[in-house]
């Protein structure tokens, strides 16, 4: 893995971010801000809005693992935090409150810190993936200029993290080959459908409010997801992924409304 071309990375994306313009008139009906403000006041805190860092019980094996991991994972972090001001602007323009618990939140940390940081750097990146979807279509549906503008920016910065994640996960081996990557990416896709169901439960009434459905959004995961796993595999030695057949099988559990 290439540290020095990572520190670059996260150092020139710091630049040229225009701020969105919160202080535009809102034109948001009723009926739709609502379920919208309950939604990214509970992304602020879940996208940066808790500790800005790895939380996991051994964290500190991998942060100093090198200088350079330790100084990109800081800078990560600060991008993270940087999305929880984002969104803290957000909440602030339609008038929310700034939350500092939530069920989902609570669930999320203790499973971040009790199972090891590789489990939460899985976590952490299944999260990525997910909250891509969910940005993707907040961006494409919503009706207020400037949120779309956040997520545009936020979803810049997830590119960006999710290509670090896939780097991070080839330079350490993966996936492996044979049964061992099969049950691999077995237990990731589980995993990351299980986080995707997670954000769908406590986002569903924004996404729909908004003129997204639950079809929408589970292609929008599926498409992620399988994505990633194929990039991996391109990247290391071939193990063939149905992908096809996920997406199908996937459209006939979770049909379009
Ligand atoms: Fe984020
Ligand atoms: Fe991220």
């Amino acid at each position: 893995m290439n540290y020095t071309n990572w520190i670059e990375y996260f150092k020139h994306n710091k630049q040229n971010r225009p701020e969105p313009d919160w202080a535009a008139p809102v034109n948001v009906p009723p009926d739709v801000l609502g379920p919208m403000l309950r939604s990214v006041e509970q992304f602020r805190l879940g996208d940066g809005g808790g500790p800005a860092s790895l939380i996991a019980y051994d964290a500190e094996g991998f942060r100093s693992s090198t200088e350079e991991m330790r100084t990109i994972v800081d800078l990560w972090f600060k991008e993270e935090a940087e999305h929880a001001r984002l969104l803290g602007c957000a909440v602030k323009r339609f008038g929310g409150r700034i939350i500092t618990s939530h069920w989902s939140f609570t669930a999320f940390c203790l499973c971040r810190r009790v199972l090891g940081v590789r489990f939460e750097l899985q976590v952490l990146t299944l999260t990525e993936l997910v909250s891509t979807a969910y940005y993707r279509m907040l961006r494409k549906y919503s009706p207020d200029g400037p949120l779309a503008a956040m997520c545009e920016l936020i979803l810049r910065d997830e590119a960006g993290h999710v290509a670090f994640q896939r780097a991070r996960l080839v330079s350490a081996g993966c996936p492996l080959p044979g049964l061992c990557g099969l049950w691999w990416w077995s237990q990731f896709l589980l995993c990351g459908y299980a986080a995707a169901t997670v954000l769908w439960v406590s986002h569903a009434p924004c996404l729909t409010a908004i003129g997204g459905s639950r079809g929408e959004y589970y292609a929008a995961v599926t498409h992620q997801l399988t994505r990633f796993v194929r990039s991996l595999h391109r990247t290391n030695k071939p193990l063939r992924i149905p992908a096809l057949w996920v997406k199908r099988a996937l459209a006939q559990i979770e049909p379009a409304k």
